[in-house]
């Protein structure tokens, strides 16, 4: 018999078998009678244990909570249970005891600190509302991974051991890589670049990316999951249209897929309007000094001015023109006032979800950029050659898929959207 999910049971005639896999969420004991409430990963049903029904009644009525069972049994409607249903068993088969005391209840009305949570993380995802949030990534990237086919994007896998910063040296992590010295890519930057020099055209990867940032935030990983994507012939205009769609495709597919999600994390979420606002980085330093704030032009914002911004701009929206003393060598200097360039962070109110840019192309420009950086060409050198026999202009975005989660199911920290989250103090499990 093949096996039904709890959720579907909705659909299952009155007296009908099923096959029901799970865990004992909880079990009651009365005199002759036990019920037991079986859970999966779709919700929960009571089924009803009888001892002259079931050969084993004795062992399976003493199962300690979160033991796994599968379950076959008919489909009552007519008794008093609460969800209008319940099961009564036929056959219950132990595929697995649980150890008892449970390290974290897994109903338990009072919520675990986050550590203890986080140390146990195998049973804090089987409550539905910690898992369901998985799910909703799974859909919004699915729906960008969408969009970005329809645009004739090629998905594809460069190295994570990697031998240059892309990001600025100080985030690095170092790997030793037999008798070198390596590290663990910051960003698919560089490699996404010299796919358009190989005449990819359009790529995007979707995959890790390794900051070494000592600080502990809400916001920041050591790893995280970058989505990035680098296009052809486009400059900075042509990768905004493409964030602003493929975001918009995301949050349609969750809208589609995962309603019942949104319902039980009590979320409300709309398909935001595209295009989004536009606002310089000359305008956003107006507006943090309209509110008091003594700002050194050419320096990157603070969390305190992002917030005044923010309140500003609650939605999403695109900061531009960002000065080239805060953008990395590889951006493209604006034409008509080479102090700024064609860049853009995506926002959601206070928070940055994306960089990008249209990149430098020509190779003796890229060289000066090097230098201007305080970097060495010859570190770069594998990079450079790509840029030497060909490279046409480009442009693209790294968005963080942990960040765009936050915002769309508005999770103040960014652990609770990482499965097995590393910071500062923690790489286990
Ligand atoms: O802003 P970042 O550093 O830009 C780049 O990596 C560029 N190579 C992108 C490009 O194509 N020009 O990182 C991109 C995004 C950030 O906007 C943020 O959402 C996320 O990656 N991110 C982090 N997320 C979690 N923890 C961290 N430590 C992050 N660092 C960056
Ligand atoms: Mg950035």
């Amino acid at each position: 018999m093949i096996r039904t999910a709890i959720g579907d049971l909705n659909s299952v005639g009155q007296g009908e078998k099923v096959r029901l896999n799970g865990w004992v969420q909880d079990l009651r004991r009365l005199k002759s009678i036990a019920f037991v409430v079986l859970r999966d990963h779709t919700g929960t049903v009571q089924v009803t244990l009888k001892p002259d029904a079931l050969s084993n009644y004795n062992e399976v009525s003493e199962l300690s909570r979160e033991s796994v069972l599968e379950i076959e049994g008919k489909v009552d409607r007519k008794s008093g249970a609460k969800a209008g249903m319940e099961i009564q068993a036929l056959s219950v088969n132990i595929l697995n005891i649980s150890r008892s005391p449970l390290p974290l209840g897994i109903d338990d009305p009072v919520e675990a600190d986050f550590d203890t949570r986080l140390n146990n993380r195998f049973l804090d995802l089987r409550k539905k509302e910690n898992n369901i949030i998985f799910r909703v990534e799974s859909s919004l990237l699915w729906g960008m991974r969408k969009y970005l086919m329809s645009q004739n994007f090629v998905e594809v896998h460069t190295p994570k051991i990697v031998a240059a910063a892309t990001e600025g040296g100080a985030d690095l992590f170092r790997v030793k890589y037999f008798e070198k010295e390596t590290y663990l890519n910051q960003s698919p930057q560089l490699y996404k670049e010299i796919l358009m020099s190989s005449g990819m055209d359009r790529v995007f990867e979707v995959g890790p990316a390794f900051r070494a940032e000592e600080h502990n935030t809400p916001r920041h990983l050591n790893e995280f999951t970058s989505v990035d994507i680098e296009m052809s012939f486009a400059d900075h205009n042509g990768a905004m249209t493409m964030l602003e769609n493929a975001v918009k495709s995301g949050i349609e597919e969750v809208l589609a897929i995962n309603a019942d999600a949104l319902k039980l994390l009590g979320k409300e979420l709309g398909v935001p309007e595209v295009p989004f606002p536009r606002i310089t980085y000359k305008e956003c330093v107006k507006i943090i000094e309209k509110k008091g704030f003594t700002f050194n032009y050419g320096e990157d914002f603070n969390t305190e001015h992002l917030k005044e911004i923010g309140k500003e701009f609650p939605g999403f929206y695109f900061i531009t023109e960002w000065p080239a003393t805060v953008r990395p060598f590889y951006t493209m200097p604006k034409q008509d006032d080479p102090s700024l360039t064609n860049s853009y962070d995506l926002q959601f109110g206070e928070k940055e979800i994306t960089s990008g840019a249209q990149r430098v192309h020509d190779p003796d420009m890229l060289e000066k950029r090097f230098m201007e950086k305080g970097l060495n060409p010859s570190d770069f050198e594998f990079y450079i050659k790509s840029f030497r026999y060909g490279m046409p202009p480009h442009a693209g975005w790294g968005l963080g898929l942990e960040r765009l989660t936050m915002i769309i199911l508005d999770i103040p920290n960014i652990r609770s959207v990482t499965l097995f989250p590393r910071d500062r103090t923690r790489v286990v499990p």
